[in-house]
């Protein structure tokens, strides 16, 4: 087959730059996935707005469940978001129907990674989620690829865009975390409800994911150890600076003599290290490899364009027929966690 057809759930600024990048770029994605990328149907509950390309000729499902069973569709991208309703029955509908789906849903791998991976192993297929964590850095690739020869040791990164432009804002300008918060929504990178942001729970999504990648083991999102950036002040950011740290919002996922611990909190960063010098809406991940040592990624991580970005790769690389089983094994392979026990701990984290 020389046409691979592709249906978009959920048409917001994810959507729309998927589709503007697949025909962008339409002609180096055959070269590179060896067949035509065609969208052929989408699916969004409004239909009348202005996204910026055209829609005429594709079919429109009002109801993106029939859009994940539709024949003219090979590849489901999921991008409604949410880690139940619509998006889960979508990718499970997907699955069951034998199709390949992209999502960049992060709370939906998180949460239902390992039953979708479960799906996708029975039925020869795969979800990929390229977009889920860090936007446009592709860390699930570097991870489940490229240091596929590596014992993974720790993880570490700035994995919410939002909060890293409220610390680098606050320092910046010496304001409060209250005052600099609307600003940041209005960056558009926040999420739906703002508070997974700033509570760190959008962080624990990705860095859970990452750490399933890492260390082999089943996603468990419930052993994050989640503390968001509300009580971080102008001066904690101040004091820590005068110190030599920057304090960041981090997600830490590493393996221990007792198991694995996954945390997302403040740390203050030596500013000696790079991760302390990336600044405003970007993201970093920093991962330790046995035999390849320290490598660190950064870039945007999230946005249409950068998002967009991480949606088509994995289309092309499932187009041209590179699937990976979702969590890097396959899922019957994955280990049980085995979580660290967690110190109680009095004072900030440091990471230097
Ligand atoms: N709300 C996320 C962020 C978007 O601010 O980084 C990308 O997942």
């Amino acid at each position: 087959k020389d046409v691979v057809k592709i249906g978009v759930a959920g048409l917001g600024t994810v959507g729309a730059g998927t589709v503007k990048l697949l025909s962008e770029h339409r002609d180096i994605l055959t070269d590179r996935s060896g067949r035509q990328i065609v969208v052929t149907a989408v699916s969004s509950r409004d239909r009348t707005r202005d996204r910026g390309f055209s829609t005429e000729g594709l079919i429109w499902h009002e109801d993106a469940r029939d859009l994940a069973a539709d024949d003219n569709v090979d590849i489901v991208v999921e991008l409604i978001g949410g880690s139940d309703g619509i998006a889960y029955d979508v990718c499970k509908i997907a699955l069951e129907h034998g199709k390949h789906v992209v999502t960049a849903n992060k709370a939906l791998i998180a949460l239902k990674g390992l039953e979708l991976a479960q799906i996708a192993d029975q039925n020869n297929v795969t979800i990929a989620y390229e977009a889920a964590v860090a936007g446009g850095i592709p860390v699930v690739k570097a991870l489940r690829e490229g240091l596929a020869g590596n014992a993974i040791s720790r993880v570490t990164g700035i994995l919410n865009g939002t909060c890293n432009y409220i610390l680098t804002t606050m320092r910046e300008q010496g304001r409060d975390f209250a005052d600099v918060l609307n600003e940041a929504q209005k960056l558009g990178y926040a999420e739906a409800d703002p508070t997974f942001d700033v509570d760190g729970i959008d962080a624990a999504h990705k860095l859970a994911i990452l750490a399933s990648l890492a260390f082999g083991t089943e996603v468990d999102f419930d052993a994050v150890a989640v503390e968001g950036i509300r009580s971080v002040s102008a001066l904690d950011i101040q004091l820590a600076e005068e110190l030599g740290y920057r304090i960041k919002l981090l997600g830490i996922a590493k393996q221990t003599a007792e198991g694995i611990e996954q945390r997302v909190s403040p740390v203050m960063v030596d500013r000696a290290t790079q991760i302390s010098k990336v600044e405003g809406v970007f993201n970093a991940v920093a991962l330790e490899g046995d035999y390849v040592g320290p490598v660190i990624l950064q870039g945007r991580g999230a946005g249409e364009r950068p998002t967009a970005s991480a949606v088509v790769a994995d289309i092309v690389d499932i187009a041209a027929g590179r699937t990976a089983p979702v969590f890097g094994v396959p899922a019957d392979r994955l280990k049980t966690n085995v979580r660290a026990p967690l110190e109680k701990h009095v004072g900030p984290y440091y990471l230097r």
